[in-house]
């Protein structure tokens, strides 16, 4: 046995979500649902480990998701696992074996394991919303996905949201624009931060993606991908863009916006949340990877998609004051002074008929009992003591309002009460 290391707790830089904190995230998960089965999405659910050399080939070592944060371990039969790192690559190698008909729209909740340095906004397990649609590079569908991610942050209230795209061209367009980066950052590549003076020419794109304030000054003049960009890749982003503002979806070119996974071809986007401190603003990004299907042994399949963090997303509601989301209230509480067999019958009889019921336990005494039910919210309190049992009846009490009390038949019970709800949820008090 391993030594002991104190009481135990959830590692670092994860958390537990636990109830009522879990209702929003149960509401932010059905809501996505709903808008991505309207747009044609189906749920796929896929291992949460994967052959290590999915995420090596698919996304690439020169990434700091794969290079420097991947959870990887040999399993008890000598294979390299990892925990995936995001839901894009597993979705792709999940396409190019079943290999559905295409196009072929998934979406996805997800945990992601990412070995960073924990702090706000930043979790080792963080959880990922995301679609990908695999099989057409229509750029109308990167419109359709980007649109599917604005609305969903608008429905929940979001006001602040900005959203910048950008194309990282093809194969035959992006090599002289790396080859133009790499030389620029030649001239000045005294002034990186330490990190990428070493390593720069691996993949100068990287330069661009570094928060450092010495990076940011030197890529302030760098070329910059859109002058670089061939006719069809023009072509694609003009579409998306056009498109974008033909359904009113605000957005901006960012020019120097590269994405940490290097499997993005064309069309990339990132949303941030202007009420987030601007280190973990991110709260949602994407974009195309026409060349990932066949990076991992596919045919070749263009595809596009989207990730949004869970955390984030609810981290900018919390800095806008939106998407309050309040735990239902019961609609029926029973308090049983009878010993607990009427209250055992009753709830399991209302619960079947559709009702939210609930009860206390212990044989605890009339004021313990209509305590819990007031501070469960309830709508009604079904009072069973001596007297209704012999007489075969409960008295049913409305919590909210005038505390108006009824005389029920016990067999009456259930239809009464699912009644007086369906009359409280059409308008009624
Ligand atoms: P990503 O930008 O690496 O993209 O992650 C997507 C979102 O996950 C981020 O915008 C952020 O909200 C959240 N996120 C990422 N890392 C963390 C973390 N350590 N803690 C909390 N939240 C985090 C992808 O993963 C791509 N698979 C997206 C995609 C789908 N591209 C095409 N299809």
């Amino acid at each position: 046995m391993g030594e002991d290391q104190g009481p135990l707790r959830a590692p670092v830089g994860t958390k537990d979500v636990l109830w009522p904190e879990s209702v929003r995230w149960e509401a932010l998960v059905a809501e996505f649902a709903r808008r991505a089965e309207r747009a044609g999405f189906g749920l796929a659910l896929t291992p949460m480990f994967e052959d290590a050399r999915l995420f090596h080939r698919g996304i690439g070592d020169e990434s700091e998701v794969v290079g420097k944060e991947m959870y990887e371990f040999t399993d008890r039969s000598g294979r390299t696992m990892a925990l995936r790192p995001e839901g894009t690559a597993p979705l792709v190698r999940a396409y190019v074996q079943h290999r559905p008909a295409v196009p072929w729209k998934a979406w996805y909740v997800t945990p992601a394991f990412r070995y960073e340095r924990p702090q706000a906004g930043r979790y080792r397990q963080h959880h990922q919303l995301g679609v990908e649609v695999l099989g057409t590079d229509d750029p109308d569908l990167d419109v359709e996905v980007i649109a599917l991610a604005s609305g969903f942050y608008a429905g929940l209230g979001l006001r602040r949201v900005e959203l910048a795209v950008n194309s990282m061209g093809c194969g035959s367009c992006r090599p002289a624009y790396v080859a133009a980066l790499r030389s620029y950052l030649d001239e000045h590549h005294d002034e990186l931060c330490d990190e990428h003076r070493k390593r720069y020419d691996v993949n100068p794109l990287r330069v661009l993606d570094c928060k450092r304030p010495e990076c940011r000054a030197v890529t302030e003049a760098a070329p910059l991908i859109t002058d670089f960009l061939d006719e069809p890749c023009r072509a694609h982003l003009d579409r998306v863009r056009a498109g974008l503002d033909a359904l009113g979806v605000e957005h901006h070119l960012e020019p120097r916006l590269v994405r940490g996974l290097d499997y993005y071809t064309r069309t990339t986007f990132e949303f941030t949340a202007v009420a987030l401190d601007t280190a973990q603003n991110a709260i949602g990004g994407g974009g195309r990877y026409d060349g990932l299907a066949e990076a991992i042994g596919g045919p070749p399949t263009p595809g596009v998609g989207f990730g949004i963090g869970i955390e984030r997303l609810l981290l900018a509601c919390d800095a806008e004051g939106c998407f309050d989301v309040v735990p239902a209230a019961p609609d029926a509480f029973v308090v049983d002074l009878t010993g607990g067999e009427c209250a055992r019958d009753l709830v399991a009889e209302l619960r079947d008929a559709g009702l939210m019921a609930l009860r206390a336990y212990d044989d605890r005494s009339l004021k313990a009992q209509l305590k819990l039910a007031d501070r469960s919210g309830a709508a009604y309190a079904v009072i069973v003591g001596p007297d209704e049992r012999a007489a075969g009846t409960v008295t049913v009490r409305s919590m909210h309002g005038d505390g108006d009390q009824q005389t029920v038949a016990r067999g009456d019970v259930v239809a009464h009460l699912a009644s007086a709800v369906r009359g409280r949820a059409g308008g009624g008090s």
